[in-house]
């Protein structure tokens, strides 16, 4: 058994890839059921986020088991072999273990230390466990996972500072503006007519990071006109206007900028849409949303401004120095619990040994016991019955104590398989 990951993320695929790829919660139950029906898989659990799709699965045989799990994402996405396999990564057993623990701590995120990846593996591990995918080798390595993740970030510094996509997004918004005035620095956002297309956990954090650029007034828009005020209820100092999804044209035409951060599968912004309201000012798009929120043809359009998520490189870029070195003390802490977790894996290969060398000692202990409690007669009383029970049991456990936790121990596995086939030999098991 091995442990693969077969995937693609921010660094191997554009966002026009990526967004093909991605599995809305009401398609993974069939995502589960499909790849469970492999061949070569044994559990398996997905991580779907904006940046990355990636798949973990224990697999019989690595080659093969990597080979199905790339059919998969051709199926799901309907690209073809020649567009997506070039886009692909797999890595098989300690580097899939490391490779999971640098997602899990942010190490591999866009925004390096960012924290929404975090919950996006703990939503990973309750997925598995609801759709009957994971098993306990997955288990296991996805809760050390989400452990590593918090263990980074509250030994070393990395996750402290407000990273995010969304605060990246803001200061692409700040760096453009400056660009736009011939500044090549990040300016306020205060003159802006700035409008948040989402009310959602994305939309939550732009409208903080907002606030703290200088926004003061701004227009949320959103499917649901509840969500939206809820949202807005939630900042005092900031005066937000809420629109439902149906007012998005007149906002489009009233804003300059306008951050798009929703679930929607489709484009909510193209050229025909923006053609048809005659836009006069100039405006500014950010869309976060992956599916892409805007259409790609808007960039061809006078007078817009469009930016992707991809696009976001150009300021995480500029913060990423200083923060290098925080992920150069992180990769030490990964390391290491990858290798308690593959230790851990390890030693498992002992337990079937561990459990026929118990169930023959205690088989021979039961006959042993019923031979010497006939020998006693009647007159032995129940209490001292139970004494020599306990008595028999108590030698039995400190015996098998020793043998058990060196065979459990870390160590060589020749030595392990050595020492297990000894034990097998020597007791006929
Ligand atoms: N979470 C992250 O870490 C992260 C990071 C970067 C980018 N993103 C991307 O940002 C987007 C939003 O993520 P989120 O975590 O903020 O999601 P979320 O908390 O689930 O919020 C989803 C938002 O999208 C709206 N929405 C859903 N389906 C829609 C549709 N068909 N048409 C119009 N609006 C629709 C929802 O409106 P209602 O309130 O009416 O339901 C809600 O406002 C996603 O594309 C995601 O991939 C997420």
């Amino acid at each position: 058994m091995h442990i693969a990951v077969v995937g693609l993320s921010h660094r191997t695929a554009p966002v026009e890839v990526r967004e093909k790829l991605s599995i809305s919660e009401l398609q993974i139950g069939d995502s589960f059921n499909s790849l469970k029906e492999k061949e070569q898989v044994i559990e398996v659990s997905i991580l779907s986020t904006c940046n990355r799709l990636e798949i973990y699965s224990l697999v019989k045989e690595p080659d093969t088991g990597v080979s199905e799990i790339r059919e998969f994402l051709k199926d799901h996405s309907g690209l073809s072999e020649e567009v997506l396999f070039p886009h692909l990564f797999s890595f098989i057993q300690e580097e899939a273990v490391a490779h999971l623990m640098r997602v899990s701590s942010g190490l591999d995120s866009l925004v390096l230390g960012e924290g929404q990846i975090l919950s996006q593996v703990k939503k990973m591990v309750r997925l598995g466990q609801e759709n009957k995918a994971t098993g306990p080798i997955l288990n296991r390595l996805l809760t050390q996972a989400v452990s590593t993740g918090k263990r980074v970030r509250s030994e070393t510094n990395l996750g402290s500072g407000a990273v995010s996509i969304s605060s990246a997004a803001v200061e692409l918004a700040q760096l453009k503006l400056g660009q736009s005035l011939g500044k090549d620095q990040l300016v306020t956002l205060e003159s802006e007519r700035v409008a948040v297309v989402g009310a959602g956990r994305m939309s939550r954090l732009l409208i903080q990071h907002l606030q703290a650029k200088g926004c003061s007034t701004l227009t949320l828009v959103n499917r649901s006109l509840d969500r939206a005020q809820s949202l807005a209820s939630d900042f005092s100092t900031v005066q937000i206007n809420c629109l439902l999804l149906d007012s998005l044209d007149s906002c489009l035409l009233n804003s300059s900028l306008v951050f798009t951060s929703t679930a929607a599968e489709n484009p909510i912004i193209d050229a025909e849409r923006l053609k048809k309201i005659s836009l006069q000012n100039s405006l500014r798009l950010i869309d976060i949303g992956v599916p892409r929120n805007i259409s790609a043809d808007v960039k061809h359009l006078k007078n817009v401004q469009s930016h992707d998520v991809d696009d976001l490189q150009e300021v995480v870029s500029r913060n990423q120095e200083a923060r290098q070195k925080l992920a150069l003390q992180a990769e030490e802490l990964i390391k290491e619990e990858g290798r308690l977790f593959l230790e851990w894996w390890e030693s498992l290969e002992a337990v079937p040994t561990i459990n026929s060398l118990r169930s023959s000692m205690e088989g021979i202990r039961k006959e042993e016991l019923q031979k010497a409690l006939s020998r006693m007669g009647p007159d032995f009383s129940a209490r001292e019955r139970k004494v020599v029970e306990a008595l028999s049991k108590g030698i039995i456990n400190k015996i098998l104590h020793t043998p058990v936790t060196k065979l459990r121990a870390p160590q060589a596995r020749t030595d392990r398989i050595d020492s297990l086939r000894k034990i097998e030999n020597l007791f006929d098991l």
